[in-house]
């Protein structure tokens, strides 16, 4: 939900701004601007549409400011347009500010502010920024090097939400200053140069060494120095972390979008997951967790808290760990979780998942368990995130940035590290008798080539979708995994294709939805569990009598039975076929997508990551 960047160095900060908009853009793509300190003051150049559009303002190619910030934004309050994009500055034009976040007491500041004479331009929560800014800058009869720091901190303490600010002053034209509550923010430290970024990829080609701010962090930046304070202005030292994600991951490599890119990227984004957890001949491991089999015999109960896609996971992750280790696991939605009050204490484990690390509602759900005196898990696949930072433990997926809208290979990913924690908890636990550990570790191994393997299935899901396009409504039937499989591919279609979709436990149909199976309508089911394919096969027979165009994904040999088309895919172990089954349904919803013409990596209405409740 919005992107900023910023730049302070010795080259023309335009063009690296403009740059790392559009690297961001998948954040937001509603409206873009930049604000560069020039020899006669600030400058702003803003306007609703795509960041591309930026090129195109006047004077844009004059500008030469080598301090900047910059946006995108996902519109919250405001509809899109020039007034409401970012940067936002203050009545008297002396402090440019851009804001990822939501200030959720704006009315009442904005009411104190009208009270006190300053005048507002647009509808965002974000004008307050500046303008109480100002205010505090104002009325503090100093003049010393941290005014503005001063009037910045009054501002936060006065703010209720979440915010990640970078703001400019005309009266210190050699610095920026940023600071963030509950939303991204990394400084990216170079040469004489530094830069920020909501996230790490915008600005993996400049520096592989990032700074990242907790709440209530402030950072002055120069062109050769960043100095870090707390919320108290007392000056603090951070540890620098360097990040090993090659800067041409962030790239399109060729392929037309990223996220068919990254989709062919799941051969190998499993296989660094599975990295060298999996030692052979021996207990399977994690660096940074040490649980003892006392640890894990305490546990009575797991929660698995994420949103979207990584929840999707979550709910294979629960087979796992059920079937190996005996525990029971409840799976929840991060947003309904942290407002249900859970029943927790010091025996619960909560794992959160997040591929971004920065969903809001999946780090409030954590700091909720937190507070009751879980024990805290995270899986990230973005190392360093505000989730990694929060939890007691942390685990990553290591599927590289991942820039699509769509999650595909972070899913894939956290399906397969969440089948490596459940055998390290088996192993420890000696839940599971060792041959099946065994089996299913062989199985974890010949997972990439597997994955490659069902690739191969590309052109003929393509031609499938030939015939789906124009389809206005879409079933998905699974049992068991397959159900949660369902779960992902539905939503797969939705967010890219606007197609409208169910997915359902096969089990369910006649319980309702087989009211909406009519001739012609596509259902798509999986089979993949051994146990539940003869009770999924009947569910199939029912929509086809009913009508139904069928396709279905399997690892088993079905008989063809009037069913349209059969996508067969390799077997393996159940609580991983999710991993193979996924794959030709998420290349359905891309070549859907490609069909009706519209942008795949940038779908409406979303962003990557979801910094806002
Ligand atoms: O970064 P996170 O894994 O926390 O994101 C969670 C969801 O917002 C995300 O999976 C979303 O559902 C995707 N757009 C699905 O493709």
């Amino acid at each position: 939900m919005c992107g900023i960047i910023g730049y302070i160095g010795a080259q023309k900060a335009t063009p690296i701004l403009i740059n790392g908009l559009l690297r961001l853009e998948y954040r937001g793509y509603d409206s873009a601007g930049i604000s560069t300190m020039e020899k006669n003051g600030l400058s702003v150049m803003k306007d609703k549409g795509r960041v591309k559009n930026l090129y195109d303002l006047d004077g844009i190619n004059d500008l030469e400011g080598t301090i900047g910030i910059a946006h995108t934004r996902w519109a919250t309050h405001g509809k899109p347009s020039k007034e409401n994009s970012h940067p936002h500055l203050d009545n008297s034009k002396t402090f440019a500010v851009v804001h990822n976040g939501i200030i959720e007491n704006y009315n009442d500041l904005r009411a104190f502010l009208i009270e006190n004479g300053y005048t507002f331009y647009s509808q965002t929560d974000t004008e307050v920024i500046p303008n109480l800014i100002h205010y505090y800058y104002s009325k503090d009869a100093e003049k010393d090097e941290f005014k503005l720091l001063r009037a910045v901190q009054k501002t936060c303490k006065d703010l209720k939400g979440s915010f990640a600010l970078q703001v400019l002053s005309k009266d210190l034209p050699d610095n920026m200053l940023v600071v963030r509550k509950d939303s991204p923010l990394v400084i990216g430290k170079g040469n004489g140069e530094n830069y920020i970024s909501s996230d790490i990829p915008a600005i993996l080609s400049f520096t592989k060494d990032f700074y990242f701010l907790n709440d209530y962090e402030f950072a002055i930046l120069s062109r050769d120095k960043i100095d870090f304070y707390d919320i108290d202005l007392n000056k603090i030292t951070k540890k620098i972390k360097s990040i090993d994600w090659n800067a041409s991951a962030a790239d399109k490599n060729g392929y037309e979008d990223y996220m068919l890119k990254e989709i062919f990227e799941q051969p190998n984004a499993i296989r660094e997951t599975i990295g060298s957890h999996l030692p052979e001949n021996e207990r399977c491991t994690f660096e940074n967790l040490n649980f003892s089999k006392a640890f894990l015999q305490s546990i009575n109960k797991i929660y698995i808290v994420a949103c979207g896609t990584a929840m999707h996971a979550g709910l294979t992750g629960k087979i796992a760990i059920e079937q190996l280790c005996n525990i029971p696991v409840s799976v929840d939605i991060a947003s309904e979780f942290r407002y249900r009050n859970p029943i927790i204490d010091k025996n619960t484990l909560c794992i959160y998942i997040s591929q971004s690390g920065e969903t809001a509602d999946t780090i409030a759900a954590l700091k909720l368990s937190k507070s009751k005196g879980a024990t805290t898990l995270a899986i990230s696949n973005v190392i360093g995130s505000s989730i990694t930072r929060e939890a007691d433990y942390c685990i990553y997926t290591h599927a590289g940035p991942e820039i699509a809208v769509a999650s595909t290979k972070a899913y894939t990913s956290q399906v397969m590290l969440l089948n490596i924690l459940a055998i390290y908890f088996a192993e420890i636990l000696e839940s599971t008798p060792y041959s099946e550990i065994v089996k299913i570790k062989n199985e974890i191994l010949s997972l990439p080539a597997k994955a490659e393997t069902t690739l191969k299935c590309c052109n003929e899901i393509k031609n499938f979708a030939k015939n789906m396009y124009q389809e206005k409504d879409v079933f998905f039937l699974g049992r068991g995994v397959d159900y949660n499989t369902s779960l992902e591919a539905s939503l797969k279609l939705k967010e890219i294709s606007y197609i409208h979709s169910e997915a359902y436990a096969a089990g369910e149909l006649k319980h309702g939805p087989i009211a909406l199976i009519e001739n012609g309508i596509t259902v798509v089911s999986i089979l993949t569990d051994e146990l539940l394919v003869e009770k999924t096969i009947s569910n199939i027979q029912e929509v086809i009598t009913r009508g139904a165009n069928t396709l279905v994904i399997t690892n088993k040999t079905l008989p063809s039975n009037n069913i349209d088309k059969i996508v067969p895919i390799p077997d393996t172990h159940t609580s991983l076929s999710s991993i193979l089954s996924i794959i030709p349904l998420q290349l359905l919803a891309y070549y859907i997508s490609k069909e009706k013409g519209l942008d795949v990596d940038k779908p409406r209405n979303l962003a990557k990551s979801v910094t806002v409740e």
